[in-house]
């Protein structure tokens, strides 16, 4: 069975094209050339005509570390939007923007899912573009990032978007998991995004595939009676046969689906992001 699924309607942001290692994407009306390792294939268009096409264009200088070079003119600091919601992109050092367009298939999924009586944990929290789908229905909604920097992000994309009181909680999620677990609290929607390497606050470092069990398990039992998880993953170490296995260890009385997420560039390649894990659904 095709355990594919891809994202796919946006209006904002397109997947251009993809190869030889690079992305080509458009973010509103600025383009740009980014390094992707899962494009180990030949690209659709030739990059001569990506140059002609892109703004900005990562080089990565390191493992860890690169510049943006500027092809043509645009700015430094822009928006873009996803239905009434309004978020911040910029050019970090570290070839990121501010957000993950993939996850766009995810966001749909809360929209659909969740109203005001709903309560929400979005773990590994990023800049918030989850915590603001939530918050834009209506749900009570908790946001949680080890990185400070990140849920400042998180709050301008809350004011852009006109939105008020999402919980911010500065915190390693595994600690803040296991500390709701202890209050017997429950969640209609969880969502949870980690890295293949955690950083909790105190930059307490943890592989993903050693986290996953408590994760999942912590997770459980917080999960109101019908309430939706969705967990994803793009650690190499942790593949759609890994959370195969998991899922039933956790979630046999629950209807679960387990997928590689994909998209497809207009130059029709289609380019892998992680795998997902669906309760609920
Ligand atoms: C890939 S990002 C998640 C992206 C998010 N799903 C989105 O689409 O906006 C992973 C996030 O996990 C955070 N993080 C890493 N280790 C963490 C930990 N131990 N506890 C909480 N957050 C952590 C990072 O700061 C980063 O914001």
């Amino acid at each position: 069975m095709d355990k594919k699924i891809f994202t796919t309607g946006w209006e904002d942001y397109e997947l251009i094209d993809a190869g030889g290692g690079k992305k080509l994407e458009r973010w509103g009306s600025v383009i740009t050339i980014r390094p992707e390792v899962q494009a180990y294939f030949h690209s659709g268009l030739p990059f001569s005509e990506w140059e002609q096409k892109a703004h900005w264009e990562y080089k990565a200088t390191g493992k860890q570390s690169g510049k943006w070079k500027n092809l043509r003119r645009a700015p430094e600091e822009w928006t873009i939007s996803y239905k009434s919601l309004t978020f911040q992109l910029e050019l970090t050092k570290f070839k990121h923007l501010g957000l993950f367009p993939e996850q766009k298939l995810n966001w749909d999924l809360a929209f659909d899912k969740l109203d005001s009586d709903s309560k929400f944990l979005n773990l590994f929290a990023y800049t918030g573009a989850m915590s603001c789908v939530a918050r834009s229905k209506g749900a009570e909604t908790f946001h949680v990032d080890s990185v400070k920097q990140l849920i400042n992000w998180a709050s301008i994309n809350m004011e852009l978007s006109k939105l008020l009181n999402i919980k911010w909680v500065h915190e390693d999620a595994v600690k803040f998991i296991s500390r709701l677990e202890k209050r017997g609290e429950k969640f209609d929607f969880i969502v949870m995004d980690p890295p293949a390497w955690g950083i909790g606050r105190k930059n307490e470092k943890w592989r993903l595939e050693d986290k996953l069990d408590q994760l999942l398990g912590s997770a459980a039992n917080i999960l109101s009676k019908d309430g939706v998880l969705v967990l994803n993953t793009y650690s190499p170490k942790v593949d759609i046969e890994f959370l195969e296995e998991l899922a039933p260890l956790y979630f046999s009385d629950r209807n679960y689906a387990v997928n590689e997420l994909w998209m497809k560039t207009t130059s029709q390649k289609e380019l892998f992001y992680g795998v997902l894990l669906r309760v609920g659904i």
